[in-house]
């Protein structure tokens, strides 16, 4: 079932059955919630995983038998279970072919992990912990490491409409304060997150940090809101990983005058010192493969559908 390196993390999970005669596919999907059309949430059970996991660790999923490795955040895990949450976007191939293909009782082909330096939860006196859309998931168990460890955590949840908005309980359970911000102002302020730090910002003088997960254009943006404060900023980046063991180089990052790989160094780094727009070129790269890669797989399921 998987190996383990020196530090007791677990390396790798294949549930190819040919690795063993009598071996059956062992990552087995435990739980599915579809959160709107395009997010959904699968629970899947892994006991040595769910034991190594910490706060902004991620797993590197191989849904099926060839299929592409993609790096998905561990939004939950639970020790007495040993089961890891992740809560997934479908936004290209994969993760549509996951959204139609992962269901409760399946198994995913492979995963790794957990990969990548947990997130450092330090003696903070008072966080705000910030999600903005799918970044709500990644923030959560940094909000409850922070309330366990005794933390005033303020919860700043950003979505574009109430339709969208997930785990709001779970939030309300680690936070001592909890603001929702709407695009459309149909749930909580009507306004981005940033408004939402803001507003804890005018009322608490005293924050000592702010963890802020999302799309890097939000984590930009919640960085500039904190910077003239010099409130400390963490943010969790996400760019392109392949082998997500800082092999080949896909994720570098540039944070101050240093070049990250996102997948060893991190994916947590200092907002102040990243660089958002290189971030975001290179996010862009493969755009034509990716928009490519989606038409083919969707004129397949469609061919399928008809035959
Ligand atoms: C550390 C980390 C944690 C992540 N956590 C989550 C999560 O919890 N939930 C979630 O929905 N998504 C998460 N992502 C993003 C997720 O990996 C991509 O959405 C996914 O790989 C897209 O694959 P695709 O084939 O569906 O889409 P594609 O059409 O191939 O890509 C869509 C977009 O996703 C990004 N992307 C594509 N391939 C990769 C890759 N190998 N690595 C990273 N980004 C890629 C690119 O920006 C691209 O424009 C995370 C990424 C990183 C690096
Ligand atoms: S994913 Fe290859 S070096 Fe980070």
């Amino acid at each position: 079932m998987g190996t383990k390196s020196s530090d007791g993390a677990v390396l790798s999970e294949t549930t190819d059955p040919t690795h063993g005669v009598d071996e059956e596919p062992v990552v087995e999907i435990v739980a599915r919630e579809d959160f709107s059309d395009v997010t959904f949430l699968l629970e899947f059970r892994h006991p040595m995983m769910a034991k190594a996991a910490k706060p902004g660790q991620f797993v590197i999923v191989i849904a099926r038998e060839h299929g592409e490795r993609i790096p998905l955040t561990i939004a939950d895990f639970d020790r007495d279970k040993g089961t890891i949450t992740l809560v997934i976007q479908a936004v290209g191939k994969t993760t549509k072919e996951m959204q139609q293909t992962c269901q409760t009782g399946t198994t995913l082909f492979s995963v790794v992990g957990p990969m990548g330096e947990p997130s450092h939860i330090g003696n903070a006196g008072k966080v705000i912990c910030v999600g903005g859309g799918l970044g709500a998931a990644p923030v959560f168990p940094q909000a409850r490491a922070f309330k366990e460890n005794g933390a005033y955590v303020i919860g700043v949840i950003g979505f574009r409409n109430r339709d969208l908005v997930f785990w709001e309980d779970k939030f309300r359970e680690y936070c001592d304060e909890f603001i929702i911000c709407s695009d459309d102002g149909s749930v909580g302020i009507k306004g981005l997150v940033t408004d939402g730090i803001k507003l804890a910002m005018e009322k608490h003088d005293d924050i000592d940090e702010v963890i802020a997960i999302g799309p890097p254009i939000m984590m930009k943006a919640c960085a500039e809101t904190t910077r003239p404060k010099a409130i400390k900023t963490t943010v969790s980046l996400n760019p392109i990983m392949v082998d997500g063991t800082g092999m080949c180089g896909g994720c570098r990052v540039k944070v101050g005058d240093r070049i990250q790989f996102a997948c060893v160094d991190g994916p947590d780094f200092d907002g102040h010192q990243v660089d958002f727009d290189d971030l975001m070129n290179r996010l862009k790269r493969f755009a034509e493969e990716e928009k490519l890669a989606v038409e083919r797989w969707s004129e397949t399921c469609r061919a399928e559908k008809v035959s």
